[in-house]
C-alpha cells in the first residue's frame, strides 16, 4: 500500500503586478526586489476573490487530471465524478475565507459537491502543504474505507498585507495549488516503489512573534466602537525568518537524505517553498547542492505561502518534467515558526 499523487492543479488570479508597478506606489525598485528576493512579479486577487475561489479552481484542475480528462467537452462531468469519490479535503491556508469558523475546506467541499468528503483547514504557515500531505496520507492510511483525498494550499495574503510596509508587501502573492491523493496497491518500498515515502515535520513556537497577524483573534479581538487605521495584517521580522529558514532548509534536506539512506544524486528535483531565491541559494551553498537541482518560479508568483509548492508541482507536472519513478523532495518553512519536507516518488 502507498499514497500516490494522481492529479495536480493550480490557479492564480489574472492580475499580474510587476515590481515596477509596485515602485510606482511605494518607495521600492525592481532592482532592490530582484536582487534581495528573486521576485519579478506577483498575481493579486481582486476584491471579489476569496481564498476558496482560487482553491476551488486549483481543485477542479487536479480532479480533472485525476479523472483522466485531457481536453474537449466533459470536463465538468469528470470533475463532479472525481469529487464524488473524495473521502477527505485538507486545505492549508493562512488567509481563510472566515476566521475560525467555518473552514475554507467546507466552502470548497460544498462547491465541489464532494458529498462524501470530510473537510478541514490546516494552519502551518507556508509549511501548510507539506503538513497537509502527511496529514491526509496518515488519515487515508489508518482507515480502510478512505481511499482518496484532496490536499490544497491556497492563499489571498494580499488582503492581509500592510501595503505601506515595503519590507513585507513586495514579497507576497496570491494563488492556489492542489493535488489528489490516492491509496493504491503499489509498493512503498524496494524497487518500483511509488508515492509519499517519508516526511519530516517540525515547529519552533518560540518564533511565533516573527511572522504574525496580531489583530482579530482571541488574543486581540476587535472591540465594539473601535476603529482601525490599518486592517489586520501580517508583520514579519525578516532577518529572523531568513536565518531560521536557511537553517530549517539545510537541516530538513540533510535529515530526509540521511533517514532515507541516500545521497542527493538520487533526488531528481528539489521543490522548495518559494519565499526568497536567496534563501534557496544560501541553503544550496551550505549543502553543496548545485542550483540546477532546485526548481524556482518565484520570479513569476512571489511568495504564495502554502500554495507555492503545489503550484510548482503542477507547473512541473504539466510541463512533463516529473517522470514516473523520479524522486522529488519538497522543503518548506514559515509562520509558527514551522518547517518540513516530503520525499515523493512520482
Ligand atoms: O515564507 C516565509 C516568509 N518570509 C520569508 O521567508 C522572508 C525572510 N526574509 C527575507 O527574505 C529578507 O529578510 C527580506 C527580503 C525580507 C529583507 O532582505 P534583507 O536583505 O534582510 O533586507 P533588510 O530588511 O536588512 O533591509 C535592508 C535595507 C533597509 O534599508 P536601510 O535600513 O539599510 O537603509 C530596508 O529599509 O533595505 C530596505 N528595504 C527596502 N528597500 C527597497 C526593505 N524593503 C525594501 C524594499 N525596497 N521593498
Amino acid at each position: 500500500m502507498t499514497i500516490e499523487i494522481i492529479g495536480t492543479g493550480k490557479a492564480v488570479p489574472p492580475n499580474r503586478v510587476s515590481n515596477d508597478d509596485l515602485a510606482r506606489r511605494i518607495d521600492t525598485s525592481d532592482e532592490w526586489i530582484r536582487s534581495h528576493t528573486g521576485i519579478g512579479a506577483r498575481r493579486l486577487a481582486d476584491e471579489a476573490t476569496a481564498t476558496s475561489d482560487l482553491a476551488l479552481e486549483a481543485a477542479r484542475e487536479a480532479l480533472a487530471m485525476a479523472a483522466g480528462w485531457k481536453e474537449g467537452p466533459g470536463r465538468e462531468d469528470a470533475v463532479r465524478e472525481a469529487a464524488g469519490t473524495l473521502d477527505l479535503i485538507v486545505l492549508a491556508t493562512a488567509s481563510p475565507d472566515y476566521y475560525g469558523c467555518p473552514s475554507t475546506a467546507c466552502v470548497v467541499q460544498d462547491r465541489l459537491e464532494a458529498r462524501r468528503a470530510a473537510a478541514m483547514d490546516l494552519t502551518a504557515g507556508c509549511t501548510g502543504f507539506v503538513y497537509g500531505l502527511e496529514s491526509a496520507a496518515g488519515l487515508l492510511s489508518v482507515n480502510k474505507g478512505r481511499k482518496r483525498a484532496l490536499v490544497i494550499g491556497a492563499e489571498t495574503l494580499s488582503k492581509l498585507i500592510n501595503w505601506n510596509d515595503r519590507g513585507t508587501c513586495v514579497l507576497l502573492g496570491d494563488g492556489a495549488g492542489a493535488v489528489v491523493l490516492e491509496k493504491t496497491e503499489a509498493a512503498s518500498e524496494g524497487p518500483g516503489r511509488r508515492g509519499l515515502l517519508r516526511t519530516i515535520l517540525g515547529a519552533d513556537g518560540a518564533g511565533v512573534e516573527n511572522l504574525i497577524i496580531r489583530r482579530g483573534g482571541s488574543r486581540n479581538p476587535f472591540k465594539a466602537g473601535e476603529t482601525v487605521e490599518i486592517p489586520p495584517h501580517l508583520e514579519m521580522n525578516g532577518q529572523a525568518v531568513y536565518n531560521f529558514a536557511v537553517k530549517a532548509f539545510t537541516d530538513t534536506c540533510t535529515r530526509l537524505l540521511e533517514e532515507e539512506g541516500i545521497g542527493v544524486d538520487h533526488v531528481a528535483l528539489i521543490v522548495p517553498h518559494q519565499a526568497n531565491a536567496r534563501i534557496v541559494q544560501a541553503a544550496g551553498k551550505r549543502l553543496g547542492i548545485g542550483e540546477e537541482k532546485f526548481f524556482l518560479n518565484i520570479q513569476d508568483y512571489a511568495n504564495t505561502s502554502s500554495a507555492s509548492i503545489p503550484i510548482a508541482l503542477d507547473e512541473l507536472n504539466r510541463a512533463g518534467r516529473l517522470r514516473k519513478g523520479d524522486l522529488i523532495m519538497t522543503i518548506a518553512f514559515g509562520g509558527g515558526l514551522t518547517y518540513g519536507g516530503n520525499l515523493i516518488v512520482w
